[in-house]
């Protein structure tokens, strides 16, 4: 057990808590900010011991899968007072498969690439409709909703979920019937760190044809872009749920540019099934992005995975098993928020993003679209915690990135970042005006450090990320946690009657 547990005195304990972490900006946060120790559980019962041992010692715990956190929360506090241990799962990442009844079992602190390829060796036509970047892990993923290129035809990952194993704040394993319906769903996209820790999902996969098409179109503001770009937002969310088109508007910084501002509209396309019948249905619906059948590339699901993850041509999927420590990971420091768009961007929205494009220097930044319809319509709007459903043609994704240690370049790109989520106000989702949950952004709003947030205070940015499922979140965190044991920046807090005197 003494190998399992990483104090600040142990040698190990920089590489262990620097190995996942996937925002370098809390690389090197203060050490009062960080974990008093670190344990890496390689059974589950380790976990349980983890739990009860914190509470024995007055302790908070923070869990981290795979530590793509955008605000770090998986393994770093904002609260000194508050010293915490870090239960990193990166040890429990067995997966398995079991084809006759299309489900897996996956150990929380696998990451998507591990899943993917599980899968695939498998079967070449099941499937898991989750991320698109395979380091992410399906711990965090699944527990905040978990969204790519599967989203229109099968929903989010969270929507194929059949059964978990959680350890409660009492160090008990419940399943799916131990710890009842409420908490299977609060489970199911809630949010992180906040009901227990999830040990392994049972997650239905998903019927794929052996061949599906990719595509990537880039355009830029040479051309048309405009009109692409509007016919864009017209169709996607009614394309055939087989269709998935993600767009991500970025800036060309090259001596080409001299000196101008470069837009680039890169439309990655998923659609499954064969090429011909994709050329029909584009030609059809969406003849402005010019498609060609050169365009087009026909593979397996899992080359698609590769695909559109970004990897070379013809890279083997076994290098889905590197997915932690690939070289590809040189990750720069993140900064996200999220919207969401109910009307079409009007044309004068559309140039305010393009001139904020010229506002800060090289990262780049980059706005996404992530297109909802399809199933995501289908699904009610209260049968997991994401919120977002019909009515919604798209999820916008903002990132700002930046390299190095100069605090004024942070301050820059922060600067971007929030003056564009100002500008976009008017044309997105109000009333609450709507997250996701994934894309944690603690401008939203933080809980008070020692864990006396009332519901009333949190509700502010928890309606934003779960409109009105955040009172039944908040319930029942109140019947499995009442302590509120399991928390951080950004966790639900327990509903308290208003005859307590909070609220
Ligand atoms: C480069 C990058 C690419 C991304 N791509 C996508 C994408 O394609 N689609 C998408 O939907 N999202 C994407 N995301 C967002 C991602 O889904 C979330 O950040 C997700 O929460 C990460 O899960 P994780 O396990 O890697 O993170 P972690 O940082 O380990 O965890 C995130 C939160 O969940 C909690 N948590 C982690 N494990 C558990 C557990 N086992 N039980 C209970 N709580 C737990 C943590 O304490 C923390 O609060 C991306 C993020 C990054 C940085
Ligand atoms: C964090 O810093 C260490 C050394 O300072 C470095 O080796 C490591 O690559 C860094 N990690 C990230 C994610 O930047
Ligand atoms: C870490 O932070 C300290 C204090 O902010 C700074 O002096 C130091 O240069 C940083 N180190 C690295 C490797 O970034
Ligand atoms: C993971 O799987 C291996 C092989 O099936 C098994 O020996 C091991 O006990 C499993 N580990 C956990 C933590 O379940
Ligand atoms: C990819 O593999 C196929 C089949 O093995 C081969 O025909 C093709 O030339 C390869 N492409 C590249 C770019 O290596
Ligand atoms: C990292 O990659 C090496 C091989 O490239 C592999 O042996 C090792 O198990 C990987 N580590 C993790 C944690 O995935
Ligand atoms: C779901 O939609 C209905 C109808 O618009 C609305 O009344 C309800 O509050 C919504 N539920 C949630 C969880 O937002």
């Amino acid at each position: 057990m003494s190998d399992l547990i990483h104090t600040p005195h142990s040698a190990s304990y920089s590489s262990v808590f620097q190995f996942s972490i996937r925002n370098p900006r809390f690389n090197n946060t203060s050490a009062s900010r960080r974990p008093i120790a670190i344990i890496t559980p390689i059974t589950v019962s380790q976990v349980q011991s983890a739990v009860l041992c914190s509470r024995r010692h007055g302790l908070q715990v923070r869990v981290r899968s795979g530590g793509h956190d955008f605000e770090g929360m998986s393994y770093i506090s904002s609260a000194p007072s508050q010293p915490f241990l870090l239960i990193d799962l990166i040890n429990l990442r067995n997966v398995t498969v079991d084809v006759p009844t299309k489900s897996a079992w996956v150990q929380a602190g696998a990451v998507l690439g591990e899943l993917y390829h599980s899968i695939a060796s498998a079967s070449g036509t099941l499937a898991f409709p989750a991320g698109i970047c395979p380091s992410v892990g399906v711990g965090g993923h699944i527990s905040g909703g978990g969204y790519g290129m599967l989203l229109r035809k099968y929903g989010m990952a969270a929507d194929n979920v059949l059964d978990a194993r959680l350890v409660d704040a009492e160090g008990r394993i419940l399943d799916r019937a131990g710890m009842g319906e409420d908490v299977f769903w609060a489970i199911r996209g809630g949010g992180g760190n906040t009901y227990g820790v999830v040990v392994s999902w049972k997650v239905k996969l998903v019927p794929v044809p052996r061949r599906v098409t990719g595509f990537k179109v880039s355009k830029t503001s040479e051309g048309s872009l405009t009109k692409v770009i509007q016919r864009y937002q017209h169709v996607v969310d009614k394309l055939p749920d087989d269709l998935m088109i993600m767009l991500t508007l970025s800036r060309i910084d090259s001596a080409a540019a001299q000196g101008q501002t470069i837009i680039q509209a890169e439309f990655l396309g998923l659609y499954l099934g064969e090429t011909e019948s994709l050329l029909t249905v584009m030609k059809q619906s969406f003849p402005e992005l010019e498609l060609t059948e050169e365009g087009c590339t026909e593979m397996s699901w899992i080359e698609s995975a590769l695909y559109c993850a970004g990897y070379p041509k013809n890279t083997s999927y076994d290098e889905l098993l590197n997915s932690r420590n690939s070289s590809s990971l040189q990750f720069a420091k993140l900064k996200a928020k999220s919207d969401y768009v109910q009307r079409p961007l009007p044309v004068r929205a559309l140039q305010g993003i393009w001139r904020s494009f010229d506002q800060v220097e090289a990262g780049p930044p980059l706005v996404q679209m992530v297109p909802h319809g399809g199933r995501m319509s289908r699904i009610s709007n209260s049968s997991i915690p994401y919120p977002h459903r019909s009515g919604n043609i798209y999820k916008i994704q903002y990132f700002a990135s930046w390299f190095g240690e100069d605090k004024k370049v942070e301050k820059r790109h922060l600067h971007w970042i929030n003056g564009l989520y100002r500008f976009m106000t008017p044309y997105v989702s109000n009333n609450p005006r709507g997250a996701y949950p994934n894309s944690r952004d603690l401008d939203l709003g933080v809980n008070d450090p020692v864990g006396r947030t009332s519901y009333k205070q949190a509700r502010v940015w928890g309606e934003q990320y779960f409109k009105h499922n955040f009172e039944r979140l908040a319930r029942v965190k109140a019947a499995i946690d009442p302590s509120n044991f399991f928390r951080n920046e950004q966790s639900v807090p327990p509903f308290v009657r208003m005859t307590t005197g909070r609220v």
